[in-house]
């Protein structure tokens, strides 16, 4: 069976971008095969942040899962560090990965450019700690948005290096080379207020960001403010960045394709209703999400167990990867 495994961070709300790009996925990739989801509180660290914070972030982010769909029944869900294999498979993976590939990606060079105080290393490092997220469960595939393709790239890499230098008989106890999964429409939602940007936590204000929390009367009132152009003609292209995204956003929160959602927008009288049926759209998805959400967050200590539950089925699998690693590097004993 195909084995799925995604993490996502605990920093801040979640947004339009990170539903339709990624939670989307998880929920469906329960059907698919076996899903592993894991809330990455280690890479949350790479940045400035407040201890108590973050941790109330990781119970926000779980409900937030559960409240879309995310079944700790269906589907292994866990707090990344409460599985310590990922730390130490982070650590002997760095003997595979190299400094000039780290010092070459996109978010290692957008993130270091704005801390203020301290650049840290853990964001020079935090690709290796996600590959060792993913190849610690011998994952298949990992659904994520279009940002994330740089990062899969890399664990690929680490991943073929590391059987090629410690897995030369091509054994079973190398590491699997997973594959990205990146969703057809809406891998890169775009900020409403500046849609050559994509929809993001930290860059931009509140009105260019649809949060999967909104209210239907805050969803209307940013898509109805979303900007376009001076046209009026409901088509996608290039040239046409926000009139663009209003439409993949569409599709995909219908679940249709683009032309499919074009075709219901024959009649439409301009930029006005595309939008009505963009928020129309958003609020029947995130809807539910929502009406879900505060009864499950509220109740902390069924939140705590069920990542509990989950890590001790997380660790299961990792143990026997790390094993093999250990075995494999020449690291402690033989066993
Ligand atoms: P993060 O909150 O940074 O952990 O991101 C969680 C997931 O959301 C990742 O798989 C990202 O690729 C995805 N994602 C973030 N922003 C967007 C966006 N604007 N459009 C589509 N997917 C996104
Ligand atoms: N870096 C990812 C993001 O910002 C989150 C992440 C951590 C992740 N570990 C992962 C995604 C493993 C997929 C697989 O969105």
């Amino acid at each position: 069976m195909t084995r799925i495994f995604s993490g996502i961070q605990p920093t801040g709300r979640k947004h339009l971008g990170n539903y339709i790009g990624a939670i989307q996925q998880y929920v469906a990739g329960q059907d698919r095969g076996e899903a592993i989801y894991c809330i990455v509180d280690l890479h949350a660290v790479t940045v400035a942040y407040e201890p108590a914070e973050l941790r109330r972030r990781v119970l926000d982010t779980t409900a937030l899962l559960l409240a879309s769909g995310v079944d700790p029944a269906r589907c292994v869900l866990f707090r990344q560090s409460d599985v310590r294999e990922h730390s130490e498979l982070t650590w002997l993976l760095t003997s595979v990965t190299a400094v000039g590939e780290l010092n070459r990606m996109h978010q290692f060079k957008s993130k270091s450019a704005a801390q203020r105080e301290l650049v840290g290393a853990g964001i020079l490092f935090y690709p290796v700690l996600q590959a060792a997220d993913v190849l610690a469960y011998r994952a298949d595939e990992v659904p994520v948005g279009e940002d994330q393709r740089e990062h899969i790239e890399l664990m690929r890499e680490c991943a073929r290096r590391y059987n090629a230098r410690f897995v030369p008989d091509g054994g079973t106890t190398g590491l699997v080379v997973p594959e990205h999964r990146i969703p057809a429409v809406g891998a890169r939602i775009m900020d409403l207020q500046e849609p050559t940007r994509k929809m993001s936590t930290s860059i931009g204000g509140d009105e260019g960001r649809i949060y999967v929390l909104d209210e239907p009367a805050a969803i209307l009132k940013k898509c109805k403010r979303a900007v376009t152009d001076s046209e009026n003609e409901i088509r996608v292209g290039p040239d046409k960045p926000g009139v663009t995204n209003l439409v993949d956003i569409l599709a995909a929160a219908r679940g249709t394709s683009v032309e499919a959602a074009l075709a219901t927008l024959a009649d439409a009288r301009g930029y006005g209703d595309l939008k009505v049926a963009v928020a129309e759209a958003v609020t029947d998805m995130l809807g539910p999400v929502r009406e879900r959400y505060e009864a499950l967050r509220a109740d902390e200590d069924a939140i705590e167990a069920a990542l509990a539950a989950g890590a001790a089925k997380a660790r299961e699998i990792a143990a026997v990867t790390l094993h093999d690693v250990r075995t494999a590097m020449g690291v402690g004993p033989l066993s």
